[in-house]
Order: C-alpha cells, then structure tokens, then sequence
C-alpha cells in the first residue's frame, strides 16, 4: 500500500529533529522543503545545453516547483539563459519564473550564492566543479541533482562519497544524472539481466563510439583559464577526458549490470591520433579498457571521439546460458540463447523520469540517495583513463586512494594562466 505523503501537522510533529539537525555544519535542514509548503525553489548551476535541459525537466516535473536562482561562472551565459526564460517566447508559463536580477549570479563562486537562495539546486556546470559544489549544498541541507560525471579527480570522489554519506544522514535528495538509469527499457533489460535471462555475465562489451563534439574557438580578450573553460572537454581537469564525461554512460551501464558491483581492476590503452592540434589541450581520441571482477567476469569498454568512422553506441552482455544485446537508443534489446526475449514495452523520456523521481521522492519524504552510485561508476572511468595514461594496470583500490589532484583548491579559483595539462604519455606518466 502507498505510504501516505506527510502532512503539515506531521512536520511540525517532528520539527524537533530539524532543530537538532540544525546544529551540523552550515545549518543542515534549514533550507531544505519541508512537506506542508507547496513551493520548492529551484536553482541551476550551469547555464548551458544540458542545464537549460534539466531545468525545464525539474519545473515540469512538479508544479510546486519554481525557477528562483541561476547560477554560471560567465555572466553572457547567465544572461542569456535568463532571457531566454523571461522573454515572450519563454517555453515556461511567467509565474515559475522567479529570476530578478539580484539572484542571477557569476563567478567561480556563484553555486554558494545560489544554494543558500534555494530549496533544490542542479547543477550542470563542467564536471570538474562537481565536487565543490556537490559539497557546499549538501552540507547547506539542501537537495541536490548532479549531472555526471561525479569527479575528474580521485580526490573529487573521495568528496562526493563524504557528501553522499551526509546528504543520506541529513535525508536530503542526492539524485545523478546517469539518465540511462532512468530510461524504462534498460530498466527492463536489467531487471531480464539481473533475473538470470542469460545467465551469470561472464563478459561485458559497451561501445561509445563517437564523432567530434563542439569547439568555442578563441578570444584575445580571454585569459588563459577562459579560454580553457569555455573549451572545458578538451582539459583532462575540467572534463575528465571523454571516457570520463561522455562514454561514461557505457562504463555506467557495465556497472548497472553487474549490480554496482565494484572491479578489481583495469588495463587500459588509448591515444591522440588524429586530434592533435594544440586547440584540443590535451585529451586523447580513443580509449580501449579491460576490467576484471573477483568473479572472473570480464568487462570491455571502447570509445572513441573521432570523425568518419563507424558511430556506435551499443552493449553487448555475454552469460553462462545466453547473450543479450541493447541498442538504448533504438530501443532494441534483445536476449538470444537458452531463454530468448525482445523488449517490446512503452519507452519514456529518461531525462523528465529523472526529475519526476527526485521531486516525488523528496515530496514523499524519502529523497532519492543516488551519491555513491555515481562516484563509483565515475570512478571506474577514472581508473580506466590513470591505466591508459600510465601504462599501468590500476586496482580499484589503488584508484579510490589515489594522490591525482587535478585542480586548485575551491578558493584558488581565478581567472589568470590557466591550468597545467600535460599530454599523457604511457610508460613516462606516472601513477600517482
Ligand atoms: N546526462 C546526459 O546525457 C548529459 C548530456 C550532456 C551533458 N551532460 C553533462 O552536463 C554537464 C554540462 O554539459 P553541457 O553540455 O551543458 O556543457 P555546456 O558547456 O553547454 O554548459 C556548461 C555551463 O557551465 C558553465 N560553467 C563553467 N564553469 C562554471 C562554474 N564554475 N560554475 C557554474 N557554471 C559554470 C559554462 O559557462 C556553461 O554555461 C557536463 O557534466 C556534461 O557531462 C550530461
């Protein structure tokens, strides 16, 4: 039977344990919705595609739900979104725009200044600020959608999982936006998996195979670290390499079906073959991965961002009594061997599923705990990219405790030179 939602009078019953909670750092709970009030105010840290995208998601995702704060380090980006929103041809109704120009913000610090403003904060700014932001709403008692990846850093993990421990002891939303998850005919797919359709998984092939992304060229007028953050995907810092900010979705969906069960290990290789000019920083073009799991299971992800090649975005999962084989974008899933099946269901728009969950959950009172989930299939991205930069086999142990620390601490933030990135090369790079 469904759980009632929590009344008015409930909260107030129990608004002792928000005072208590108000006592942890920077006053868990303070700001969070509490059931009863129908509003919830949401921020966007982030201003570009996938921001604008989530943001519409989480407003037609509840009605309650109201546009109360942007946030972005370029203040024409902020702007722009802004009166995109406001403007006549706006594609959301004026009265869930609340947006006055005093809480549109900019700068490396603007996630502070959004999060105290709001109830539920999203953030989709490049990965690399993920950690720090992640961090400082969480311990602001505030309900949190991250866009993945997690982290460029194993010492951004490290944060996220501390940040996913305190976001579930304070019972605040910590929702990812890993959208494969979401999406209903993988859901099924797995459910088939992980119900023995083929089997026990022996080996897993994903394939992100994938032509060149975007380019925002240069300006005199830009220092060194603008120029990097607007062209953030070619900056192993900022973006993580593509295995980590794009095919990451591939590395997820290996994760999912072998139940988040953590690898011992992965060899990987990769390369620059044919994205070399300098305006490429210093991300490679092709990776190729092996994981190991205790069982013998083996794992295999391939991507690759180069142009007039095959384009495949596929998963092929081989068990003890069969084979399936998904193609999430048709959908076309299907099992072959012992116990044949097609996934004939209803498919769904995995990004509105995403933002319909997390604001049920948090309005039933049980936000959604999504944290760990997402530092570890990020992290196993991670060890893939320290493996091919390296040459070395890399242990997810070796992984989580690694000394890698990519980026300036949260104040250093500036803009100015830029960051150091260093083409990899195998053999010479060292593990850290
Ligand atoms: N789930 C998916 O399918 C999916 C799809 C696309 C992108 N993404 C993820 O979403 C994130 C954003 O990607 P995008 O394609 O929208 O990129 P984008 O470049 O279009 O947008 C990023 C925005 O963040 C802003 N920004 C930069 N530094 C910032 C900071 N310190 N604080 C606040 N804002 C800052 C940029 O100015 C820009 O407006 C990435 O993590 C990406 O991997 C996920």
């Amino acid at each position: 039977m469904k759980k009632p939602s929590p009344s008015r009078r409930d909260f107030l019953k129990t608004s002792g344990a928000a005072a208590a909670a108000s006592a942890l750092p920077l006053g868990v709970a303070q700001g969070a919705w509490s059931a009863g009030s129908d509003q919830l105010k949401i921020g966007l840290v982030g201003c570009g595609g996938r921001g604008s995208g989530a943001l519409i998601q989480a407003l037609n995702a509840d009605p309650g739900t109201v546009l109360w704060a942007l946030g972005d380090a370029f203040e024409d980006q902020c702007d722009t979104l802004a009166s995109r929103l406001t403007g006549e041809e706006s594609p959301v109704d004026a009265s869930r725009i609340q947006l006055p120009a005093e809480r549109r913000f900019s700068g490396f610090d603007c996630h502070e200044r959004v999060t105290e403003a709001v109830d539920v904060v999203l953030f989709a700014s490049p990965p690399c600020f993920r950690p720090m932001q992640i961090d400082y709403a969480v311990r602001a008692g505030k309900h949190v959608f991250a866009e993945k990846p997690a982290a460029t850093d194993a010492y951004g993990i490290r944060r996220v999982l501390a940040a996913a421990q305190l976001a579930k002891q304070n019972n605040t939303a910590f929702a990812h936006g890993f959208c494969w998850r979401a999406h209903q005919p993988w859901r099924e797919t797995m459910a088939q998996i992980h119900g023995g359709r083929i089997g026990k998984i022996r080996s897993s092939y994903v394939t992100y195979l994938a032509g060149p992304l975007w380019h925002r060229g240069s300006n005199p007028e830009w220092s060194r670290m603008e120029y990097q953050l607007r062209n953030w995907l070619y900056f192993t810092p900022l973006s993580g390499d593509h295995l980590v900010e794009q095919a990451i979705h591939s590395v997820d969906k290996m994760m999912w079906a072998m139940q988040d069960e953590l690898p011992l290990h992965v060899t990987a290789t990769g390369g620059r073959q044919v994205r070399t000019e300098e305006k490429f920083g210093n991300i490679y073009d092709h990776f190729s991965a092996i994981y190991e799991w205790a069982d013998g299971a083996t794992g295999v992800v391939q991507c690759r961002q180069i142009g007039g090649c095959l384009g495949e975005n596929k998963d092929t999962f081989v068990g003890s009594t069969g084979v399936l084989k998904a193609d999430g974008w048709g959908p076309d899933m299907r099992a072959l061997g012992d116990f044949p099946w097609k996934w004939e269901g209803k498919n769904n728009d995995m990004y509105q599923t995403e933002h319909d969950e997390l604001f049920a959950s948090i309005r039933a009172g049980k936000p959604i705990q999504q944290g760990v989930q997402m530092a570890n299939s990020t992290l196993a991205g991670i060890m893939a990219r320290m493996s091919a930069y390296t040459g070395e086999r890399v242990t997810w142990d070796m992984a989580l405790n690694s000394e890698e620390r990519l980026l300036p601490a949260d104040k250093d933030w500036a803009w100015g030179p830029g960051l150091d990135c260093e083409i990899a090369m195998p053999g010479k790079t060292k593990f850290v």
